[in-house]
């Protein structure tokens, strides 16, 4: 098979590395990539949101699957413009993307579903927005209803500072258009999961848990990040907590969406916060996670076009998957400045002696090949992938691994996994 895969970080790169073990594959395209996965891809330089050059290239290629990584096609409506070429493509249609790529509209629907999640109000009007502060209790969630790179989300200590919040997403539209339309919500305490389960449009598939590191500094300060590093399986889904939250969470909100004649086909991440009063899902994702991925499918043992294409065509029923019993983890190396204005162009060196070692891969993100050398191009660089007998043992190499690279400026958590590897 002819395998082309969208996007260019390091979730690409691993669900490249996974698909590239499959008996079944005979070439895998990569749109755009990055430098880690031309070692196991063909790289053409057409965009993630260009659908047309997308087409055109699967068509050129004769490609006889394509798997989507990030978001923004999927928004784009990347699966519906595919199904009219009959391409068969993994990920959810542009209706179902809403999920993802409208805040106000999920709320809404979790609210119709009766799932647990945190109580909000949407806004379109700055002036009712801020009004509605003064019922709220702080500190308050304000989140842009559209996409914004997991940055439209600010946790308000107070009303003034809720107040400046809306004023920089409605009036100076720092996200765009994804600002106009806010969501305010109540602020939810407890430990964050991620849950990703594939849907074939009946049937639910849970994959294994996982936890991310959102903030971008060690004890979870600083800004929020797309994700600093993560490991599975967490110990805090146990085999009840995932059957609440199948049944309360993702069940429901699928047949909801049903209901409004939308058929969900994809892999589907629940971001959840687990409450006191149980867990609450804080968002839905319409793709994998980014770092999710790369402990995930380093402990999967399964065919993964099989799975895939199982998705696409309905069949999940009655699949049963196979995970390493072992631990993963991957640790996120950042560029200088990261998750703003980020410093690149700077040499990566060690590469090979971390990719030496055991029980290790070293995933590119934003990364470039030049003259023979590895540059940073991106925030997230590289994401250092181990595993080992349990979580502990894991980091460990994880962390050796990430001590043999080095580039100037570059960043890491210290603490990915810390908590939970001394439980
Ligand atoms: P989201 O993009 O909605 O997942 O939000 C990004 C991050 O903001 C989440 O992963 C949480 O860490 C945090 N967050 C979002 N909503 C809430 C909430 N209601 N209460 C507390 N933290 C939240
Ligand atoms: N790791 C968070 C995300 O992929 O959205």
């Amino acid at each position: 098979m002819k395998i082309l895969v969208i996007g260019s970080g390091g979730r690409e790169h691993a669900i490249i590395w996974k698909l590239s073990q499959s008996k079944r594959v005979k070439k895998i395209y990569a749109a755009p990539g990055n430098a880690g996965i031309a070692s196991l891809a063909e790289c053409v330089p057409i965009a993630a949101d260009d659908l047309k050059g997308l087409l055109t290239v699967s068509k050129e290629k004769r490609i006889d699957l394509v798997v989507v990584g990030p978001e923004l096609p999927l928004t784009l409506g990347i699966q519906d413009f595919f199904a009219k070429e009959k391409i068969p493509l993994f990920g959810p249609s542009k209706a179902a993307a809403v999920l993802e790529g409208s805040k106000a509209f999920t709320k809404q629907l979790l609210r119709d579903a009766k799932v647990p999640t945190a109580q909000f109000e949407s806004f379109t009007d700055f002036d009712q927005a801020v009004d509605f502060l003064q019922t709220q209790s702080y500190p308050v969630v304000i989140k842009a209803d559209g996409l914004a790179a997991g940055k439209g989300v600010m946790i308000c200590k107070d009303r003034k500072e809720a107040v400046e919040a809306l004023s920089l997403l409605m009036k100076g539209k720092i996200f765009g258009e994804a600002g106009s339309s806010v969501v305010i919500e109540e602020y939810l305490e407890g430990q964050e999961v991620s849950f990703h389960v594939l849907v074939d449009g009946t049937s639910v598939l849970p994959l294994a848990s996982s936890q991310d590191h959102k903030r971008v500094g060690d004890r979870d300060e600083g800004p929020n990040t797309g994700g600093m590093g993560a490991f599975s399986p967490t110990p805090l889904v146990s085999v009840a907590m995932e059957k609440e939250i199948l049944e309360k969470i993702l069940v429901p909100t699928l047949q909801t969406l049903q209901k409004r004649g939308i058929d969900y086909r994809g892999v589907l991440y629940a971001g959840l916060m687990l409450t006191s009063s149980g867990p609450k899902i804080l968002e839905y994702n319409v793709r994998l996670g980014d770092p999710e991925t790369q402990p995930l499918l380093v402990r999967f043992e399964d065919d993964l076009i099989d799975l895939m294409e199982k998705t696409i065509i309905g069949r999940l029923k009655g699949v049963t998957l196979h995970w390493r019993p072992e631990s993963s983890i991957c640790v996120v190396m950042t560029a200088h400045g990261y998750p703003g204005k980020v410093q690149i162009g700077d040499e990566i060196t060690g590469l090979e002696r971390a990719e030496k070692m055991p029980k290790t891969v070293v995933f590119h993100a934003g990364t470039r090949l030049e003259g023979g050398k590895y540059l940073t191009c991106g925030g997230r660089v590289l994401g250092l992938t181990s595993w080992g007998k349990d979580l502990r043992e894991a980091r460990e190499r994880a962390y050796d691994a990430c001590e043999k690279i080095y580039w100037r400026g570059v960043h890491y958590r210290k603490d990915i996994g810390w908590k939970e590897s001394m439980e």
